[in-house]
């Protein structure tokens, strides 16, 4: 893929679509978003908006990282604090799909109410063809892919989608980012999904296991970057298993580390992690999250697995 001509033609093509009207970008500040976002920031200047949605889903840091990393670039993102919300629209869901509709009907009514607010006709979103693939393949409904799943924005929520990278796998909008000078930490971040810890949760998302798992999430990702591996995380199992603390019988949390390698996301296989690194996230999480009390390594690949575990 020749990415300066993919750039030159999406910016013309974002400028002639929104002419002389507002257009928001849903940045979460994984790859797609951010380079969807600053692909549509030179196409269209101030006439953008962009928002991070702060959700109480992200990891560790992450908003202070994102809105850091963008001023850097000359963007200043609105942050919209709308934790509760997407914390009341999970409530008492267990069911993958329910928890992936929740989250998505979240999404949609905070970004509508921006949009309305700010006079906007467009949300760029950083879409991109494993979405699409996975989600008419009937695999799991991503977030964002709403022709699928019934939502039409224009009537429901006032605004058109515009998804700038939608025929491009995982590498060439990596490619992309580059070429458009987005600094490596963003362009090389592991894949990291719209409803973000939330797919990493068995059973309920409350505020509590989404601390939980985003401590754990924390020490998986510093133990395991020098391996580079394509995603790395950790889940949170629903059930409880018995353990020690103190030469007393403890209940606790089981997490299960799950790191793969994958070209494109579509196909992936478990990361051949060196024991003593993995004896080590043993023991660094059950010492730092001290309700856990087991830990495992996922060697599924996908398929027959997927990558996230809902
Ligand atoms: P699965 O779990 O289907 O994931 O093997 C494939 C890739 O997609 C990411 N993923 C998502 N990304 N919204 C996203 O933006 C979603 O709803 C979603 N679900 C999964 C996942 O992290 C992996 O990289």
């Amino acid at each position: 893929m020749d990415a300066k001509k993919f750039i030159d033609k999406q910016v013309a093509e974002i400028k002639r679509t929104v002419g002389q009207h507002k257009a928001i970008s849903a940045l979460s500040g994984g790859v797609d978003s951010s380079v969807a976002t600053i692909l549509a920031h030179r196409a269209l200047g101030p006439q953008l908006k962009v928002i991070f949605i702060d959700d109480g889903l992200m990891r560790e840091n992450e908003p202070d990282e994102v809105k850091a990393a963008f001023a850097q670039l000359g963007l200043d993102l609105e942050v919209i604090e709308a934790r509760a919300e997407f914390f009341e629209a999970l409530k008492g869901k267990i069911d993958p799909e329910e928890k992936r509709k929740a989250f998505r009907y979240a999404f949609y009514k905070v970004f509508g109410r921006e949009v309305i607010k700010s006079q906007a006709r467009f949300l760029i979103q950083g879409t991109i063809a494993a979405d699409i693939i996975e989600t008419r393949g009937g695999i799991k409904t991503q977030h964002n892919i709403l022709e699928q799943i019934g939502i039409d924005t224009e009537k429901g929520f006032g605004f058109k989608i515009i998804e700038p990278l939608k025929e491009l796998f995982k590498h060439d909008v990596r490619q992309v980012g580059r070429e458009l000078g987005l600094p490596e930490v963003i362009f090389q971040r592991m894949p990291f999904p719209g409803p973000a810890l939330a797919t990493r949760i068995i059973g309920e998302v409350t505020p509590e296991r989404v601390e939980l798992v985003r401590k754990a999430t924390r020490i998986v990702e510093e133990e395991l970057a020098p391996l580079r591996p394509f995603q790395a995380f950790a889940v949170l199992m629903n059930d409880m298993a018995t353990g020690l603390a103190e030469g007393k019988r403890k209940f606790g949390q089981i997490i299960i580390i799950r790191s793969v390698e994958s070209q494109d996301a579509l196909t992936a296989q478990p990361t051949p992690v060196p024991w003593d690194v993995l004896t080590k996230l043993a023991r660094r999480i059950t010492s730092e999250v001290p309700s856990v009390v087991r830990v495992a390594y996922e060697i599924t690949s996908k398929p027959p697995a997927t990558i996230e575990y809902i």
